[in-house]
């Protein structure tokens, strides 16, 4: 057993992937295996899970930037899938995108996965056919990008946040429902981090914790708050911050929607058997996500020892310059009948892009609109429709630059959280050629129309 497998493993088996910075990936490629699985989400076995191992949650995955990612995803599913690794800035042909990047991996397929982590940071891995069934029934991981250089944390816990749609019985209902996937999604009945109801995590008392928030459910957006702690917004969407975001409170949390991730450094009480929540606002009150207990003797620890992260290599685009090109999200004209092929078709048409519905996980026509290699644009995202859409771009990192009803951080991200009538202006250097999936995060939204892909030439 090398060593990075015995890391997959004993990751999976305690289901989180907390592990010092020494952690080395090694050059042998792992096999990622996606297969059904059995797991006590709540009190019962949860049967007919889709995961990596036939018992435990998708495992944190990590590689140092700079370095080789490269991994064998074989499907033992009847149904077919690609794997997306979301957020990274991969060549095309990598980037898990059934029909525009890759042909879908069929039952007993393997597709080889091999790129250079350029970007350092948080980052995530789910399947980009079939969405919304293998999503739903658990196959989502956290992907790790380390930094060139230790960042110097006495720890690393990675909470990989969704929820589950199930019964009493603890078995899965009805993944979706037409009425929410029409509205702001289906919401899961049991909500988890790292496959738990509200876990506690033991972390060196007095010591620095990087936490990293890591959305992957279908639908929700999340309000996060840690109250009475002393903390540090370092991270959103993988890159370092460029403009400093305040502390969450419960009366202004951060909002982070699906796709999403928010590195936070925290510095752990001082004193042993001192806890601290994470915590959700939401309707009836907060709600814990999951508790970090001081454990052994203070380490003394300070914030303003831990140097700030290095900046990903990006290219800012040149404002001046840039052209505009606009987007509207909003319903689908009545008349589009749903798609279908293999990946998966939820069986309703709600939503578009540009009054164009696309078919779901894969494109079916020709691209939204076509970049010209190593020019800056200035996408503009109107959401004409009441609900909330976290709009997702492969490929390219951009800087949202505006809003029409709030003030914005200008930070590097791939997923723009837009609120209900918002209308953000985002700024990108199409610098990586391909087919780029555009579309909106809440997978309902996705897998009924509010998709389509950019071509950057
Ligand atoms: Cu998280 Cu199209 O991706
Ligand atoms: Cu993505
Ligand atoms: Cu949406």
């Amino acid at each position: 057993m090398n060593r990075r497998h015995f890391l997959l493993s004993s990751g999976a088996a305690l289901g989180l992937g907390m592990v010092g910075w020494a952690s080395r990936a090694s050059a042998l490629p792992p096999r990622l295996t996606i297969q059904t699985a059995r797991y006590a989400l709540s009190d019962a076995p949860t049967e007919g899970m889709v995961s990596l191992s036939p018992d435990a949650p998708p495992p944190v995955l990590r590689v140092r930037q700079g370095e080789v990612f490269s991994v064998d995803v074989t499907n033992t599913l009847a149904d077919m899938t690609a794997m997306h690794w979301h957020g990274l800035r991969v060549p095309n042909k990598m980037d898990g995108v059934p029909y525009l990047t890759q042909f879908p991996i069929g039952q007993d397929e393997t597709f080889r996965y091999a790129f250079t982590a350029r970007d350092a940071g948080t980052y995530w891995y789910h399947p980009h056919c079939n969405t919304m069934e293998q999503m739903a029934r658990g196959l989502t991981g956290v992907l790790i990008v380390e930094e060139a250089e230790d960042p110097g944390f006495d720890e690393d816990l990675p909470i990989n946040l969704r929820d589950f749609r199930l019964g009493k019985d603890g078995q899965f209902i009805d993944l979706y429902t037409a009425r929410g996937a029409a509205r702001s999604g289906t919401f899961g009945t049991v909500m988890t981090s790292n496959w738990q109801r509200e876990p506690l995590y033991d972390l060196p008392a007095g010591g620095l914790v990087r936490l990293r928030l890591v959305v992957t459910d279908t639908t929700r957006v999340y309000q996060i708050h840690l109250p009475k702690v002393e903390g540090q917004v370092i991270a959103m969407d993988g890159h370092p911050l460029e403009e400093a975001l305040p502390w969450p409170t419960a009366e202004a949390p951060l909002f982070v929607g699906p796709g999403q991730r928010v590195d936070l450094a925290i510095r752990m009480p001082g004193e042993e058997g001192t806890e601290i929540v994470v915590l959700n606002t939401q309707p009836g009150g907060p709600r814990t996500l999951a508790r970090l207990r001081a454990k052994g003797q203070d380490a003394g620890r300070h914030l303003a020892e831990l140097k700030p992260l290095a900046p990903n290599p990006l290219s800012r685009p040149v404002l001046d310059s840039a052209e505009l090109i606009e987007f509207v999200f909003g319903w689908s004209p009545s008349d589009t009948p749903p798609n279908n092929g293999f990946c998966g078709s939820l069986g309703y048409t709600f939503w578009s892009i540009n009054r164009v519905a696309w078919p779901g996980d894969a494109a079916g026509g020709g691209p939204l609109a076509t970049l010209e290699r190593g020019k800056s644009y200035i996408l503009r995202l109107r959401n004409e429709s009441p609900n909330d859409h976290p709009i997702h771009l492969h490929g390219l990192t951009f800087l949202p630059l505006k809003s029409n009803l709030r003030p914005i951080a200008s930070n590097w991200t791939d997923t723009a959280l837009l609120l209900k009538q918002e209308t953000i202006d985002i700024a990108l250097v199409a610098d990586n050629p391909g087919d780029w999936a555009f579309h909106c995060h809440v997978i309902e939204h996705q897998k009924t129309g509010l998709t389509g892909y950019l071509r950057v030439t």
